[in-house]
């Protein structure tokens, strides 16, 4: 077994087997945190449902990826800030796998923008997809998932932070934390664990040179984190190892302290 590659596949063995069997959707999966957890998912043995909304060829692309190392995948278009779609996602992996054990609610917006200056409709927008969307998203798994298996919140380190100049941004991660320690008591009974991962400052299309500098500047590591080190996190989640932990919230935001 080599620890150390970074496309969590055995060099010698190849799929490593630890999700084989398993069927799992992570939204927002075309780029960014979410591809790399959709790809570390499908190197441990999982189907994956890679979502994405506008970009088909970067999702396809990951799809490619996943298959060429002998993984299996899907992409499936949803917009998760519309509720009807957020279920069909959830009912579309069900039709298509016969099953459903983990989901990943990874897709949302960063929105760094004071109260003062927020709209209705951006306050809207931006719960709509970090929020409301995750919320129904679950509620549909919650209806067909696999009794021991795994609901994972993307949310950000922000939160605990109190990451300055986001204020509605922060508002929409904490509803879906809280969401995940409610619904860990109700899923507790069927073994189904719900954790959330607070990635801090990571390096993907949202990143900009002034927040890359400050989480250079902040962390003891000295450099921002990559989507492996925020994915390598969410499969320790889902794995059978994390079964004892729910309605927790794992920070990996690479030690910054504020
Ligand atoms: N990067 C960071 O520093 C950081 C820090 C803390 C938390 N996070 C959180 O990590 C998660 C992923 O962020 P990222 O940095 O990887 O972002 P990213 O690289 O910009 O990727 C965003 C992904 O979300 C998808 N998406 C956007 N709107 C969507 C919608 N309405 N429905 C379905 N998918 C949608 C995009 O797909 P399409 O292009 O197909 O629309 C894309 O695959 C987010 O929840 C974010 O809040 C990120």
């Amino acid at each position: 077994m080599d620890f150390n590659r970074a496309d969590g596949m055995d060099g010698e063995a190849g799929i490593m087997g630890t999700l084989q069997g398993k069927v799992a959707i992570v939204t927002g999966a075309s780029s960014g945190i979410g591809r790399a957890i959709a790809e570390r998912l499908a190197a441990e043995g999982a189907t994956v449902v890679v979502n994405y909304n506008q970009s088909a060829d970067k999702a396809k692309a990951v799809v490619a990826g996943i298959e060429a190392k002998g993984g299996k995948a899907v992409a499936v278009q949803a917009d998760m800030s519309r509720v009807a779609e957020a279920r069909r996602l959830v009912k579309e992996a069900v039709a298509k796998f016969g099953q459903l054990d983990i989901l990943v609610n990874n897709a949302g917006l960063f929105f760094p923008k004071p109260l003062i200056e927020t709209t209705e409709e951006e306050f809207d927008r931006i719960f709509a997809l970090n929020a409301k969307g995750p919320y129904f998203a679950m509620q549909e798994a919650a209806k067909v998932i696999t009794d021991g298996g795994r609901i994972v919140n993307i949310s950000t380190y922000g939160t605990h932070l109190g990451f300055p100049g986001a204020t509605a941004h922060l508002g929409s991660k904490g509803a879906l934390e809280q969401y995940t320690k409610g619904l860990a008591h109700e899923l507790a009974p069927r073994g189904v664990t719900v954790n959330t991962v607070s990635p801090g400052l990571t390096e993907t299309h949202m990143m900009s040179d002034p927040f890359r500098q400050v989480g250079i500047q902040l962390s003891p590591f000295k450099r921002i984190g990559v989507p492996k080190d925020i994915a390598d996190v969410v499969a320790f989640v889902v794995s059978e190892e994390a079964r004892w932990m729910t309605g927790q919230n794992l920070h990996a935001g690479g030690g910054v302290v504020m």
